[in-house]
């Protein structure tokens, strides 16, 4: 049979929001450009974000671009790469008026300006008192971004394969990546999309624990198709656990509770974060929010018949506030708990958020990775939004960055697209033996298999994760989780497709989700198992002080052998001085 092949100019992998920023300056450019996305596009997770949008519109507090950068530095506890944060600070304020431009409904002031709550970690004039940077759409942010995207994709005639699951890149004999091979979902179809550029835009890998925000198709398919493309990936030991999942089920509840007033007790009533962050309280930085939160369970102060959880106040705010700004939390607080927040206390717990770590990019969106001489750039792979590492959120990335993050540079991407399309007009010849590869990983699952479901082992990594890879560490525990892992992956190799009487496409896809999932759940503990000091949202019970000496570095993680390797951080910006490591309090 011959493989059915499409020709673009560039493939973004990926419709959420990263994806849907760059294919949007590159179809305005001329440029034909694929968007493979595995669900409807606007059913992406960027959908789910909820909060906002960083940036110093200065609209409600004074602010400015330095102080938001001052912040990001300090909050990823000092392995962010300066420039690139310098780059995102800068470009936050231009980048929101142009989502307002393309039809964003962000909230407004009395005097019709946006509307900005103050978010975690945030402050005026390098630490000083609260900012409020956070530019909303209520408490469905991210809903209003994607929606607005894709309709101006769609406008600019962006070419949208919808329901495509991607299986592998594709390159030539000299390592230029040239698309990839993508499976239609419904008929189980394959086809090779070739382009001339192609972006990573596929999310981050939440699903890899049982608790999480994340949506089901979060399972960090393009970290694990980079993987297998030989890029190593950066800085997998630094998973964020946002601070108020529901408790027990991991739903998102906003910080935007807290930006608007809301804040934690424990069960004898005692707003406990004043005695771990005295100044920021509540809006402390997640990171350190998420281990208060754990020490007071841990140690008995939390709420419920087995505490184990604590409780989010938010009775007090009134019904106005919680109408306005944060409705669509009011309404998964009654439909998930069961409980009214303008009366009732509402029970949460940390969970798994954010995959701070990613495919090592530069600030133009191209991969890079290290060579004898330096770093190198992968001719023709770029990569946007949470599968990326640029690194701009370090150990630990502040709340509302992340939308920051993926249309800052999903439009640089897309610039620097335009660029190499430019100096490379014509299409290369792919090698076969590439695509052979590709097409053996769908072929391998062409049979049923005889052991242990793909539901089973999906759900045995997650709570193995959850249990040996959480929010408080140590080799013992790591170790242990890395052999089961480990194992996991060995099981993989027998595992049966879902009971179904023959073998349905969605089940395959699930099968390949989970070796993704699997192949990021190794990078993660390995990641974590070697770096021996506590940073950011990796916090080692073994080793609880940051170490600026031996550890201000990126990991970086191999698929082979599954090799550790590291490189420097970018300590120095483009324009201005830099923010040296210093005690991080809040
Ligand atoms: O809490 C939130 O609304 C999440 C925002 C974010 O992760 O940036």
């Amino acid at each position: 049979m011959t493989l059915p092949k499409r020709k673009f100019d560039t493939l973004v992998i990926g419709a959420g929001g990263g994806g849907l920023r760059a294919a949007l300056q590159l179809a305005q450019a001329d440029a034909s450009v694929a968007v493979v996305s595995k669900v409807f596009p606007t059913r992406s997770h960027t959908v789910a974000a909820q909060g906002g949008m960083n940036a110093a519109l200065a609209n409600v507090s004074p602010d400015n671009w330095h102080w938001h950068m001052y912040d990001t530095v300090k909050g990823s506890d000092y392995l962010g790469d300066q420039d690139a944060i310098e780059y995102m600070c800068r470009a936050a304020a231009k980048t929101v008026i142009e989502l307002e431009h393309a039809g964003v409904p962000f909230s407004r002031m009395e005097n019709g300006s946006i509307y900005q709550r103050p978010f975690g970690g945030q402050s005026q004039n390098f630490g000083g008192d609260q900012a409020a940077r956070t530019c909303a759409a209520a408490d469905r942010t991210g809903h209003a971004i994607l929606h607005s995207l894709y309709q101006q994709n769609i406008r600019s005639k962006t070419h949208f394969f919808d329901e495509y699951f991607a299986i592998d890149l594709v390159k030539d004999e000299e390592g230029f990546v040239l698309g990839a091979v993508v499976l239609e979902i419904e008929t189980g179809e394959p086809l090779l999309i070739e382009a001339r550029t192609t972006l990573l835009a596929t999310g981050g890998a939440g699903q890899l624990f049982r608790t999480n925000t994340n949506a089901h198709i979060n399972t960090g398919d393009g970290l694990a198709m980079a993987l297998r493309a030989g890029v190593p990936l950066q800085d997998m030991e630094f998973f964020q656990f946002h601070p108020t999942g529901i408790a027990g089920k991991g739903m998102l509840i906003s910080e935007a509770a807290r930006g608007e007033g809301g804040y934690l007790v424990n069960k004898d009533g005692e707003r406990f974060m004043e005695r771990y962050a005295p100044h920021a309280k509540d809006l402390a930085s997640r990171d350190v929010v998420s281990r208060s939160i754990s020490i007071e369970v841990k140690e008995g102060r939390g709420c419920g018949p087995n505490g184990d959880y604590i409780h989010l106040k938010l009775d007090h705010l009134g019904p106005e506030v919680l109408d306005k700004r944060l409705p669509a939390i009011s309404e998964s607080i009654r439909t998930f708990l069961g409980v009214d927040p303008s009366k009732d206390l509402v029970p949460i717990y940390p969970t798994a958020h954010y995959t701070m770590g990613g495919i090592p990019t530069n600030k133009s969106g191209q991969v890079v990775v290290p060579v004898d001489t330096g770093e190198e750039v992968i001719p023709g792979l770029y990569a946007a939004g949470e599968c990326a590492c640029v690194s701009v959120h370090g150990a630990n990335r502040l709340g509302g960055n992340s939308l920051l993050d993926i249309v800052v540079f999903g439009r640089a991407a897309g610039n620097d697209i335009i660029e190499f399309l430019k100096e490379n007009p014509y299409h290369r010849r792919m090698s076969q033996d590439s695509v052979d590869q590709a097409l053996s990983r769908i072929a391998r699952w062409d049979q049923k298999g005889e052991g242990e479901s793909v539901d089973t082992l999906r759900r045995e990594l997650q709570t193995t994760m959850e249990e040996y890879c959480g929010v408080f560490r140590t080799e013992e525990i790591l170790s242990e989780g890395l052999g089961k892992v480990l194992e996991l992956e060995q099981r993989m190799s027998q595992v049966r497709l879902q009971d179904h009487s023959k073998i349905f496409n969605t089940a395959r896809i699930e099968a390949m989700e989970l070796e993704n999932l699997i192949d990021i759940g190794v990078a993660t503990v390995t990641s974590a198992l070697a770096r021996q000091e506590s940073r950011g949202a990796h916090s080692r019970v073994d080793y609880p002080k940051r170490d600026d000496v031996h550890w201000m570095k990126h990991s970086l993680y191999y698929k082979e052998n599954r090799r550790l390797d590291y490189k420097p951080v970018r300590t120095k910006p483009l324009t201005v001085e830099s923010f040296p490591p210093k005690d991080r309090v809040y």
